[in-house]
């Protein structure tokens, strides 16, 4: 597979073309953005961790059934993947509250959810990423009505298996954002990452952070936290 021209640089990742016309090369940067790109840095070895990590959850939600973009890992920072159109909607999934929830609502970070909450949000930065319902995205056109509700079905599958998944880990999984995109055929895929800069990982025991809020608020330690989440990930489970 040859790399080819640089088709999408975004905050942190590259997408390149390949000779095959349905899979483009992704390649994982270091550069680190938060609050819709208000911050910016950058965290040494981040591009290889989150290409792993993402990896890692993209082969273990294909065993169980879900259909996603990736193909491969091609390096230790780049990955094929097929080629959609990404949807304009990030679907974020809260098992806990945290981040902006907590902000909205008034509720104390770490307050447990007693069933998962689905939210929808246009990507568009320029609006600063607002929260939107299904009238919004009907409206807008972003997608179809079944496209919507497959995504979010999809979205609280993908929620169930990794809650498991990293709950014999010892890693609760607290809140995450999806994205998905078409294929040239029409098929609705899981697509862009699953890593520490998307989910919100907590070790159960002391509820520590290991994920990319230690960046946003200078926590410290940011690099260190997503090695010990690769670690997890691959080291043995206590189920
Ligand atoms: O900031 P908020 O609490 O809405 O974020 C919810 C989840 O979605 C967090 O895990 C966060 O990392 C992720 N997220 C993201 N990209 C965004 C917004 C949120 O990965 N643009």
């Amino acid at each position: 597979m040859e790399k080819g021209q640089l088709l999408y640089e975004g905050k942190a990742k590259k997408i390149y073309a390949t000779d095959d016309e349905h899979v483009v090369w992704v390649e994982y940067k270091d550069d680190a953005t938060a609050f819709d790109g208000k911050k910016k840095g950058r965290i040494g070895g981040k591009g290889e961790l989150n290409n792993r990590i993402s990896g890692i959850f993209f082969n273990y939600l294909a065993e169980k059934g879900i259909s996603t973009h990736y193909v491969k890992e091609i390096s230790p920072t780049e990955q094929l993947v097929h080629r959609v159109t990404i949807l304009p909607i990030e679907v974020v999934v809260r098992n806990i509250a945290a981040g902006s929830l907590a902000k909205r609502l008034g509720m104390e970070e770490g307050t447990a959810l007693s069933h998962a909450v689905v939210e929808t949000y246009y990507k568009d930065d320029a609006l600063g990423d607002p929260l939107i319902n299904d009238s919004h995205i009907s409206v807008l056109e972003l997608a179809t009505p079944e496209q919507v509700r497959q995504m979010k079905e999809m979205a609280l599958d993908v929620n169930e298996h990794l809650k498991q998944y990293l709950r014999a880990r010892n890693v609760l999984l607290v809140d995450f954002k999806l994205e998905f995109g078409v294929t040239s055929s029409g098929e609705l895929l899981l697509a862009d990452e699953i890593s520490p800069d998307t989910c919100r990982f907590w070790d159960a025991d002391t509820k520590e952070k290991l994920d990319k809020d230690r960046f946003r608020r200078d926590m410290g330690n940011v690099r260190e936290a997503y090695e010990e989440m690769l670690r997890r990930l691959g080291g043995p489970a206590r189920v």
